[in-house]
């Protein structure tokens, strides 16, 4: 003979209960969802980091102490140099679009062209054999150190190596494939 006092396995309250589970938990995943998209974005189809080779229009082994040589990331596909180090308003990992090979005291520098005030490009100034920024008027010496503020960190090193053509160098970069 049937228990007359069993429970029903599955009642109104427990679907209410599973129901109501499953609307906050569909609600928590469609508020997350952006905020981790955003978090940790996907990388754009096409990047690929990689060394860009860029000519310098001379060999190294010809740069005279005081030489600076300003050179751009190939725009074909569209690319960037990515900052080895950096203080102030750059940083490493950050984006450059230029630079320049520098020779100071037998030894070469490579910088990323943004001042480390709040990114402007530097430019050269070859009386004074300084790098000035025209934004807010900070200098710096051509071995990257700061000359005047308000910028109070050096400029940027971009890493890189001899080409094999004597003329160029290989630049640590991104190809941004836009
Ligand atoms: S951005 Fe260069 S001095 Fe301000």
């Amino acid at each position: 003979m049937a228990d007359s006092t069993a429970q029903p396995r599955f009642t109104r309250r427990t679907f209410l209960g599973w129901w109501m589970a499953s609307l906050m938990t569909a609600t928590v995943v469609t508020g997350l969802a952006p905020i981790l998209v955003f978090l940790w974005p996907a990388p754009p189809k096409g990047q690929k980091k990689t060394a860009l080779t860029v000519s310098i229009g001379k060999p190294l082994d010809q740069l005279a102490d005081g030489d600076a040589i300003k050179f751009d990331a190939p725009t074909s596909p569209n690319s960037a140099f990515i900052m080895a180090d950096g203080g102030g308003d750059n940083a490493a990992g950050e984006l450059a679009f230029s630079g320049f090979v520098v020779k100071t005291q037998g030894k070469v520098d490579v910088f990323a062209i943004n001042c480390s005030h709040l990114g402007c490009s530097i430019a050269l100034n070859t009386d004074a054999k300084s790098f000035d920024c025209p934004c807010h008027g900070s200098r710096y010496h051509l071995d990257g150190t700061v000359l005047h503020g308000p910028a109070a960190y050096p400029l940027s090193h971009l890493k890189w190596t001899q080409a094999s053509d004597p003329t160029a160098i290989d630049v640590d970069g991104i190809i941004l494939g836009f």
